[in-house]
């Protein structure tokens, strides 16, 4: 077989080869293969200082054009291989956008959650501080730094879950009422804070009570405060949260760390004070406990009771909730049962 004779047969049996390729891979061995520098026509190039000078040419020219037009073949080749590539992933990438979506179901902050949220924006717009107690408390702030010494019949009025004969579980929020006044400088201007949280009892659990609920509890003090300020703060508070048009009254109550003490009503949000199923009646609701601070419980927080005075309250926000949603159970708040939960979307 002549030079020519043999490189004409590698040129059909390589675009044979080339044809039937299917993968990038194969196609590169190919080329490798047949145009490499070991490949056969590398060598018939090699092998043409043996022809005679006028085969030279001819076979030379005639080896470089099989070479050109085998590399052409394969880079035609390896361009449809690679679309063929593309297409392939792009089809198994394909994402159906007009399918519709899986719902993803979005939680509520809980309303007790809401309730203290909106309570603590309404008295961060009047300038107080927004502070966190402690719920496992100790004898000495949850009670004796509020006026309540050991043997004080008034203890009573909380039964009290004990860890420890010097260690409880906060029964009410006051006890961050002695926390925060100690820490103080008045230097810096009056003390205004609110503080809402857990506390805890021992009660019976009913549609009334639970072992565990929650409180805010609000504090002022500074020079010249008086049971004006309480009134119009608490007034401020009732309107924001139950409508423009609510009063409230104050009755005398007792506890031992404000004096004079009040238990706060507000008139009723839904009949207006004519009487009505929420109010018993009564046109009023009782809403919160409060009172000027007591001075023992100044002086025992450091505070010259002689050139400061304070006003002290209490709210429930479980009670505000029940009494806001028609909430019949309190422990329906605890319960988490989300069919309850759900109810409450929030804004
Ligand atoms: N700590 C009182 C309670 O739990 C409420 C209260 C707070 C009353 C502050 C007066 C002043 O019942």
């Amino acid at each position: 077989m002549s030079l020519q004779e043999k490189l004409e047969a590698l040129k059909h049996e390589t675009l044979a080869k080339i044809e039937a390729a299917t993968d990038l891979v194969v196609l590169n061995q190919i080329r490798v293969e047949t145009l490499g520098k070991k490949g056969p026509i590398t060598e018939v190039l090699r092998g043409m200082k043996d022809l005679s000078a006028e085969e030279r040419p001819k076979v030379g020219s005639f080896a470089n054009e099989i070479r050109d037009a085998l590399a052409e073949q394969l880079e035609a080749r390896k361009e449809v291989l690679e679309q063929e590539a593309m297409d392939a992933a792009l089809a198994k990438e394909r994402i159906d956008v007009t399918l519709s979506g899986k719902q993803m179901p979005i939680g509520t902050r809980h309303v007790l959650t809401q309730i203290m949220e909106e309570m603590e924006d309404i008295f961060v717009g009047m300038g107080y501080q927004v502070v966190e107690g402690y719920e496992v408390e100790k004898d000495h702030y949850n009670f004796e730094r509020m006026n309540l010494p050991k043997d004080h019949p008034a203890r009573d009025m909380q039964d009290t879950f004990y860890i420890t004969d010097e260690i409880l579980l906060r029964t009410h929020t006051s006890p961050v009422q002695a926390r925060t006044m100690e820490k103080h400088d008045f230097s810096k201007g009056p003390l205004r804070m609110v503080s809402p949280g857990k506390v805890f009892r021992r009660d019976t659990d009913d549609a009334t009570h639970s072992h565990q609920f929650h409180q805010i509890e609000g504090l002022v003090i500074d020079k010249n405060v008086t049971m004006g300020d309480l009134k119009g703060t608490l007034e401020v508070l009732m309107q924001k949260m139950f409508g423009e048009d609510r009063e409230i009254r104050l009755r005398p109550s007792y506890f031992p760390f404000t004096e004079p003490s009040v238990e706060v009503d507000v008139s009723c949000f839904k009949c207006g004070g004519q009487g009505c199923n929420v109010c018993k009646q009564t046109g009023w609701i009782e809403i919160l406990g409060a009172g000027m601070v007591h001075p023992n419980v100044l002086e025992m927080s450091g505070i010259d009771s002689t050139k400061y005075s304070g006003f002290a309250f209490g709210l429930g926000p479980d009670r505000i909730a029940m009494l806001r949603y028609g909430v019949n159970d309190i422990r329906d708040f605890y319960h988490n049962d989300i069919r309850f939960i759900h109810q409450f979307k929030g804004e």
